[in-house]
């Protein structure tokens, strides 16, 4: 089977071709790994039967559509419910009731979770459970609880917003949250109003657009590995800005924060890439 590796070497210029799509679309492919957009762009070469750059940018040309099948084969979305259960445990039991308590303490009644680079919503959709399970189990009844879930994918976000995903994804869902946050269908379940109206989905490009502020707990996973180290270091200052003091920021497995901005956080779990903002003021 051919991988994508494979494929025959393309002549041209990336850069040429990376130059044009920030031109004609406004995307800069810059804040990819170049060696992630080659692969990337390899994938549509091949499903095209084209040899190189230069004939792909005219495919663009003659073929707007093109550009939306790009956008799709660069923004993979894979996700899942609750994906790597145990970081969820460690959410549910140590981040919310320590950002709870904060909360209580400052008097504040707003708790705001962000899932940065969301796609179709399970992972902003798993906090927004956890949420709704933290303040029951906490008591915290002043405590307003929110989830802000954010892509550039705008159709990743249209299948966020409907909130209904296909039956077999609820193995993924622990029981007691099936049966508290659930309509399960004969083929499919949809997030029950209680859950849906603590979660907001907007478009955001992680690079252009305006900053949130005021967030208690980031969960950005499985994003920025396809970014190269100083765009990634640029996302986790603006996390860090983004963050309340003692707010926590959570990577995907295989990503971690690099020794440049690591010092500007705590680390809390390093397998479960936890990291905390300290409570006193220390700059990214
Ligand atoms: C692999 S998914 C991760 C989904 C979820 N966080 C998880 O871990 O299951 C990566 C998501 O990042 C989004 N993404 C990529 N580049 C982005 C950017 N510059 N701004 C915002 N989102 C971006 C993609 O569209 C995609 O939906």
């Amino acid at each position: 089977m051919q991988r994508e590796s494979d494929v025959a070497p393309v002549r041209g210029s990336l850069d040429k071709l990376m130059g044009k799509v920030l031109a004609d679309h406004g995307l800069d492919l810059r804040q990819y790994r170049k060696r992630y957009v080659e692969r990337r762009v390899a994938v549509r070469l091949n499903a095209l039967g084209l040899h190189t750059y230069h004939q792909y940018a005219a495919h663009l040309d003659a073929h707007p559509d093109e550009y939306h099948r790009l956008l799709d084969t660069l923004t993979i979305n894979v996700t899942q419910f609750f994906r790597d259960p145990e970081v969820f445990t460690l959410f549910r039991e140590q981040v919310l009731p320590t950002v709870v308590q904060a909360k209580l303490a400052r008097r504040q009644r707003i708790l705001r979770v962000w899932s940065a680079g969301c796609a179709t919503g399970e992972e902003a959709y798993s906090l927004a459970m956890s949420l709704l399970d933290a303040v029951d189990r906490t008591g915290a009844s002043t405590i307003i609880p929110t989830v802000i879930g954010t892509d550039i994918d705008r159709s990743a976000l249209a299948t966020a917003k409907k909130a209904e995903y296909p039956v077999r994804q609820l193995a993924h869902i622990p029981q007691h949250d099936q049966m508290r946050y659930l309509d399960i269908g004969a083929d499919t379940f949809h997030m029950k109003q209680k859950v849906r109206d603590i979660v907001r989905f907007q478009y955001l490009n992680l690079f252009e657009s305006a900053p949130i502020h005021g967030v208690d707990v980031v969960f950005c996973r499985n994003v920025f590995i396809y970014f190269n180290k100083a765009d990634q270091e640029r996302l986790i200052r603006a996390f860090w800005e983004s963050l309340t003091r003692g707010g926590y920021l959570v990577l995907g497995r295989s990503e971690r924060l690099s020794p440049e901005v690591s010092g500007a956080f705590e680390l809390v779990d390093g397998r479960q890439r936890t990291y905390r903002k300290p409570t006193g003021l220390q700059r990214a």
